[in-house]
């Protein structure tokens, strides 16, 4: 009724609401060591899992000989396919429709695929016993990429389907074709790219696990899961088992990074739980690191076509795209099923166009399955990749400053809510601002000079300017277009406040790290009037906590933060009755007072209480006529999503004779509308940014041509450490959402989602005067000096 919180000018009123840098305040635990994490669970007589891989990618299996497995001192049983049909878990669906095995039936489908389950009093029995465990395997020709999956003479992977006689899943498409052609047909200036987005794993430092433990008294399960989406994983597991969900308890506790990779059910959870019905014995399931790697959801993997129809002075006029996907040996793509491409729908980006047109063909390989959404909402990261490297693209060939063409073509402030050629509505966005910003904080024109200089004297070293001016999607709803597996991807927030005037928050989603425990108590604190102190955030436990869709795409915030806004807001209108009753005035003159956060009888600011001496008069004495305690509940279903954006500036020296790229300037300009935690959004820019440094120079879950993966483990896949990140210089411009409660858009994903074409612009960019237009991620040095190579400017 005041408008909303208005964090640049209220700034938390000193009591950690909205816009002030609260201390996380669960970062006590974190960092004295108290953190309670799935593997630090231990049960009486709980036993371990550990699982037999198979070593081929593709391969029949003729048999499995565990007789000597179960000869090893403290090994409890050996589970195999066959064991799990007899309780009808042998196969469990995937987040996309598909079926999966939980042990391979018949036939392998990817390298280290689960083959049998060895149970043992504890993990090194357990591993001891699955060496002993021998399967005779028959191998077969593998398919690795999506390309030649898609040769007609390539083997088919899934033959247990029926119907599927080759290894193509679908094709999808969105915008107008025609419109798109016949622009491209006309217009005077078209370029076109091909570019990879290499698969990636989203490598969280915890890696997946679970401690099923099955109650024969209750007849009910409790399963400890590192999970991202606890209720959804309730319900899929009691769909999965047979069990009823409300014998089902599913508890995230402290999760060590999940970034998508904690969303979707594997097969090691499935065969704990089956195990602890079996054995009646807790049984813990902990993946090592190659496991997670070559096994759980990877992200990415699309080979991408990128087309811009344009005029000569710059003005885009069409988009069009066309991508090949790799989805794995199965389809457990983890994304809203309506969308099939997931929200690569925006690859029109931040910009104006006339027509678009996209493409898609998706094919199983002899991989692990995946396409998981890691820090990004559903294939947005490859789709802003397409668009702001393909505005690069077009700059090089009008000789234009990737600046001035982006200028040029962005959407306008007064263009939203803007509804783009393929149908998504932007709520809100100011680019240039946020554009102008960043160059001003990258010293942009001193670093064009410099390259020419550089250039000029033929120096041993380049530089590169390379920027970014993303749009992304976040915030997942509304129910009625998103679902994780049917269900709508609403989210909820439950707020009790205790007589003594502090208060409990409960919420659907569950945080990874991203600071939920704090800034979820800073949106109470913001619209109760309470010190953030007096507010703790509960999440993960299924069994006391609100039905919610979980956290992935920086969803919390848009949606689980607007219920949470809108619960504290129908406290407060039950809080009025309470205050009126208190200083004896009618309801309707009980005003509240955002920066004061105290109600008062209006027009006498002195008769006022406080929501504490609230909170007492509701249970001690309520008004006659109304229900005692103060509490409520809100189930929030987004009428749209939100759409934060940024500009990101990198500047980059290419070493000639080397190929080492080393980061002169890193400028992130973010803008999330309104900030609840300034402190915690830096973080989450920080931690983005080094990921999309890691995306773009060195990660790559690779395979060799027998599908042996061979970019599986630390030493293959790597990760940028503080050596490879330079300081960041962050920024931001204020655009709220119109349709929030309290004008906020996600952020955690957006640097993730942006920072990457940056990163690979500024490297073409140092090598473009002499005609380069692309250079594949992950750039690293081989690749960046072959690339100098090939336009004559190695040393
Ligand atoms: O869903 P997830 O928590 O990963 O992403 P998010 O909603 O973007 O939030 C990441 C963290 O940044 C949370 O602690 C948010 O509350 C915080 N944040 C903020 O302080 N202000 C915003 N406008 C957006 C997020």
């Amino acid at each position: 009724e005041d408008g909303g919180p208005d964090p640049e000018k209220h700034c938390g009123h000193g009591r950690g609401g909205m816009g002030e840098s609260v201390r996380r305040k669960e970062d006590k635990r974190f960092i004295t060591g108290r953190g309670n994490y799935v593997d630090d669970i231990k049960k009486p007589k709980m036993l371990h899992c550990e699982i037999v891989r198979s070593p081929h990618a593709h391969a029949r299996i003729n048999s499995i000989d565990t007789e000597r497995a179960m000869q090893v001192d403290g090994v409890v049983a050996v589970l195999t396919a066959e064991d799990l049909a007899a309780h009808d878990l042998a196969t469990m669906p995937t987040l996309m429709d598909d079926t999966q095995d939980v042990l391979v039936n018949d036939k392998v489908k990817f390298q280290s695929q689960e083959v049998a389950a060895v149970i043992a009093e504890d993990r090194y029995i357990a591993k001891d016993g699955a060496e002993k465990v021998a399967v005779d395997y028959e191998v077969l020709d593998p398919v690795v990429t999506a390309k030649d999956a898609l040769e007609a003479d390539a083997p088919l992977i899934r033959d247990e389907l029926e119907d599927q006689e080759d290894n193509h899943i679908f094709d999808w498409d969105v915008g107008d074709k025609e419109a798109t052609d016949a622009i491209f047909e006309e217009s005077e200036v078209t370029v076109k790219e091909q570019m990879e987005y290499q698969r990636l794993h989203p490598a969280p430092i915890e890696t997946c696990g679970c401690v099923a433990d099955w109650d024969p008294g209750k007849e009910k399960i409790t399963v400890h899961l590192t999970s991202q989406a606890p209720h959804a994983h309730r319900t899929l597991f009691s769909m999965v088992s047979g069990i009823p969900e409300h014998k089902v308890r599913i508890v995230s506790p402290d999760i060590g990074g999940g970034f998508g990779n904690k969303v979707p059910i594997y097969p090691g959870y499935v065969v704990a739980a089956a195990a602890s019905v079996v054995l009646e014995r807790p049984v813990k399931w902990m993946e090592e690191r190659s496991e997670n790697i070559q096994t759980t959801g990877f992200a990415r993997d699309y080979d991408m076509t990128g087309e811009l129809a344009a005029t000569k002075d710059g003005k885009i006029r069409a988009v069009r795209t066309d991508v090949l996907a790799n989805h794995g040996a199965y389809n457990a793509v983890a994304q809203p099923s309506k969308f099939p491409a997931g929200f690569f729908n925006i690859f029109t980006g931040s910009y104006d166009i006339e027509a678009a047109y996209g493409s898609l063909t998706a094919a199983f390989t002899n991989t692990a399955p995946g396409g998981v959404a890691y820090r990004c909402s559903f294939r947005v990261t490859e789709a802003v990749y397409l668009i702001e490297r393909m505005v690069k693209v077009l700059a090089h060939e009008l000789d234009m400053d990737p600046a001035e063409i982006r200028r040029k073509n962005f959407i306008q402030p007064e263009q939203f809510p803007y509804e783009s050629p393929t149908g998504w509505n932007y709520d809100s966005g100011d680019y240039e601002k946020a554009l102008d910003l960043a160059m001003e904080m990258a010293d942009y024109d001193h670093y064009r000079e410099e390259q020419q200089r550089r250039i000029e004297e033929d120096a041993d070293k380049l530089i590169g300017i390379g920027i970014s001016s993303f749009t992304e999607v976040v915030g997942a709803g509304p129910g009625k277009t998103c679902d994780i597996a049917g269900i709508e991807m609403f989210d909820s927030a439950d707020i009790r406040v205790n007589p003594t005037g502090n208060a409990v928050l409960r919420v659907g989603v569950q945080t990874q790290g991203q600071g939920h425990e704090t800034t979820f108590a800073q949106i109470v604190a913001e619209e109760l009037g309470m010190d953030v102190e007096n507010i703790s955030v509960e999440h993960g436990d299924t069994d006391t906590d609100p039905y919610g869709l979980g956290t992935y795409g920086s969803r919390s915030t848009p949606v689980a933060g607007a219920a949470t806004a809108v619960a504290a807001r129908k406290v407060r209108d039950k809080a009025k009755s309470i205050a009126a009753n208190e200083l004896e005035a009618a309801e309707e003159d009980i005003e509240w007072d955002r920066e004061s956060g105290h109600f008062h009888v209006a027009g006498a600011p002195d008769r006022s209480i406080t929501i504490t001496e609230i909170a007492a008069g509701a249970y001690m004495n309520h008004p006659a006529g109304e229900e005692p305690g103060l509490e409520a509940v809100d189930y929030y279903d987004p009428p749209e999503m939100t759409y934060p954006f940024g500009s990101y500036i990198v500047v980059v020296e290419v070493d000639r004779e080397t190929g080492a790229v080393d980061f002169e300037k890193f400028v992130a300009v973010d803008d999330c509308g309104n900030r609840i935690n300034p402190m915690v959004i830096e973080g989450q820019i920080h931690g983005g940014l080094a990921q999309g440094i890691g995306t773009a120079m060195m990660e790559h879950v690779t395979y060799d041509e027998n599908g042996n993966c061979t970019g599986g483990d630390f030493m293959n896949y790597l990760l940028p450490t503080s050596m490879e990140i330079p300081n960041f210089e962050t920024g931001y411009t204020v655009t709220p959402s119109p349709h929030h409660p309290i004008g906020a858009k996600g952020v955690g994903e957006s640097p993730t989602v942006g920072s990457p074409p940056a990163i690979v612009n500024a490297v073409v960019d140092a090598m473009a005067h002499a005609g380069t237009t692309h250079v594949e991620m992950p750039m690293t040095p081989d690749r960046v000096w072959a690339a100098l190579a090939e336009v004559g400017l190695e040393r």
